[in-house]
């Protein structure tokens, strides 16, 4: 039986798959600590979870705020420098040219790579950044959030386009102190304005990737709307396109991409003043741009003068990550979801093997192997869709004339295999200790009660919640079959408070504390799971501040939810990134001051200036005494 096609009462799923003992403590959990005086002060001796630092006030505010004993400093900021010789940052003679040398906006995903390349050095390294989108109303005086599109000038918006893309910066720790090195030759911007990509994979080449600018439809200008990522074992850095059709304007529906467009929710009504300037963002004159959006990219960041490589093999839609696990047997395979309401959850198998001994070997691997796509039951199974052209409902009959024709329009392949439909799926990560895979679903106001099964078991899900699915052979390092047919799966947490439902560890009231709508997850060395929130619009409902929290997930205090760090008023928590010996975690600070202006900011975080709009920035967080956060 589909997944889609059975009712379970929430009451149904509590009494069917948890015990007497976790329905008590699911209905207890979730009321804010902050809610209980002295509740810091409790007994700590019957704390049943591993980590044991003290949790900030749960509060919002217009600063960031740390759990007491760590220090969060201010590593680099939209505008910073990354080029020497350059004047500090001006906004007010801010362009398009200052903007293309220096650090981009709204950071989302991050990633620390070792310097030199293969090493596990911790105090040195390159940070590479994912620019996700821009906030012009906060970028530049003058402008209002209503009137930003009509009035906008050709400069600042290409100084915006400037602003996307991605950033590799070496940084250094002297001390307890981190720095950029402004001089390093491995400093680079790619911009969504300047920057030429390959493309590779099935889809390279493809006529409807084929614009006036490009009429081998085999390179890009730039990369859109880079949310999360992740990094090869190869020492690569994949970045994903996320929500690229809120760039375009013009009428889809006149297009020959009518049907693929209203699929991927590309409408024409673009965010951006873009396509005023831009032909390539206009559909009525460059209909098939929008085909060039939406992938998976490969950059190295160890290679200042690498092309980066859109990979179509990974399909395209709205992409929240995509992260790298290798098989027992070397195979490689990565996990990508599709953030929107109602999306899927995708996986690529590679058909070549990773080579250890030879890195470069190791670049065309993403390009050839097989995408399938999940369908979870509601008997705990999961099972993997292959999305292969010319099997099952993936042939012309169905407008499918080749593989090309599947990674273009994979959610509609996907909807014709019949895959879960689940509530925005936002990051996915392969626990490092047991293999496990943790699969975030952020939120999903929009799902009905009859349309609720077991792995999205609440309609209105205004929290959202993890599941850990768990390949064959998962339990210990190294040993799981990422790469199998069927999974199984289970609830790991709901988010949210009592009344919404939630379920968390029994005892998370007392020592915990609650959070809503989890996005971006890590882990330490010790195998606990690190999540990073984004409320959006919804934060001031909730009344609590997005953040980092972490929790265990073996033993005694698995999911049992402490809280880490809170990001300042209007701002979403990004990037959580360990290096490799813990003792520094950085954090991306992603639109602080979020729906106010340049004008009448509503905080000024991180410079605190009167001359100064709040800028997005990356934290990094170490202990005063300098061991393993955690
Ligand atoms: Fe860019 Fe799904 O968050
Ligand atoms: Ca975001
Ligand atoms: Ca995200
Ligand atoms: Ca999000």
């Amino acid at each position: 039986m589909s997944a889609r096609s059975t009712t379970p009462t929430l009451s149904e799923l509590i009494a069917t798959r948890l015990s007497r003992r976790e329905v008590i403590g699911g209905l207890l959990a979730g009321t804010a600590l902050a809610a209980i005086p002295g509740a810091a002060f409790a007994d700590r001796s019957h704390d049943p979870s591993t980590l044991k630092f003290a949790q900030p006030p749960h509060t919002i505010g217009q600063d960031q705020a740390v759990s007491p004993g760590h220090a969060a400093q201010i590593l680099v900021r939209w505008g910073d420098p990354i080029q020497p010789g350059l004047e500090p940052f001006d906004p007010r003679t801010f362009n398009a040219a200052e903007q293309e040398k220096r650090f981009g906006y709204n950071n989302d995903f991050l990633a620390f790579l070792p310097l030199p390349v293969g090493s596990q050095t911790s105090n040195h390294g390159l940070l590479c950044a994912n620019f996700e989108y821009t906030n012009p109303e906060l970028m530049f005086p003058g402008l209002g959030i209503k009137t930003k599109l009509e009035t906008m000038t050709r400069e600042q918006v290409d100084t915006e386009i400037a602003a996307h893309g991605h950033g590799i910066v070496e940084i250094r720790r002297e001390g307890d102190i981190w720095h950029v090195v402004e001089a390093s030759p491995f400093n680079r911007r790619l911009s969504a304005l300047s920057t030429p990509i390959a493309v590779s994979g099935p889809a390279a080449g493809h006529p409807r990737l084929r614009t006036a600018a490009d009429p081998e439809g085999r390179t890009v200008i730039g990369t859109l709307n880079n949310c999360s990522g992740g990094v090869t074992p190869w020492g690569t850095v994949l970045i994903a396109e996320e929500n690229f059709d809120t760039y375009f304007g013009g009428d889809p529906k006149k297009t020959s991409e009518a049907g693929n467009y209203a699929r991927i929710g590309l409408k024409g009504k673009s965010r951006y003043a873009w396509s005023r300037f831009h032909d390539r963002f206009n559909v009525d004159k460059e209909p098939n741009e929008p085909n060039r959006f939406g992938w998976v990219i490969e950059v190295d960041p160890y290679d200042p003068t690498f092309t980066p490589v859109k990979r179509t093999a990974l399909g395209r839609f709205k992409h929240e990550a995509a992260t790298v696990v290798v098989t027992p047997d070397r195979k490689v395979v990565v996990y990508t979801g599709d953030d929107e309401a109602f999306e899927y959850l995708y996986r690529f198998v590679a058909a070549r093997k990773f080579d250890p001994a030879h890195r470069q070997a190791n670049f065309g691997l993403l390009d050839d192997g097989t995408l399938s796509v999940a369908r979870f039951d509601d008997e705990g199974g999961l099972v993997w869709l292959p999305m292969v052209w010319g099997q099952g409902p993936l042939i012309p009959a169905n407008g499918f004339h080749s593989q090309a024709d599947v990674v273009i329009e994979a959610r509609r392949a996907a909807d014709l295999l019949g895959a879960t439909p689940m509530d925005r799926p936002e990051d996915v990560e392969t626990s490092p200790l047991t293999g496990k895979v943790y699969m975030v679903l952020t939120n999903n106001t929009k799902r009905p009660p009859e349309k609720v099964n077991r792995a999205n078991p609440r309609s209105d899900n205004r929290h959202g919640h993890i599941l850990e699915l768990i390949p064959p052979g998962a339990g210990k390092p190294g040993t799981a079959h990422h790469d199998a047919d069927r999974f199984r799966w289970s609830v790991l947490l709901l988010a949210g408070t009592e009344q919404d439902g939630a379920r968390y560890h029994p005892k998370n009231q007392q020592y915990g504390q609650w959070l809503s709508c989890p996005d971006n997850i890590t882990f330490d060395n010790k195998g606990r799971l690190w999540i990073a929130t984004d409320q959006g619009s919804a934060q001031a409902n909730h009344d609590i501040p997005d953040g980092l929290y972490a929790c265990d997930l073996e033993g005694e205090g698995r999911a049992l939810v402490k809280f880490f760090y809170a990001v300042p008023k209007d701002a979403e928590m990004c990037g959580p990134c360990f290096t490799p010996d813990g003792t520094t975690l950085f954090v991306a600070v992603q639109h602080p001051g979020e729906d106010s202006t340049f004008d009448a900011p509503s905080t000024r975080w991180p410079d605190f200036r009167d001359d100064m709009p709040p800028r997005p920035s990356v934290v990094a967080i170490r202990r005063h005494d300098g061991r393993p956060i955690g």
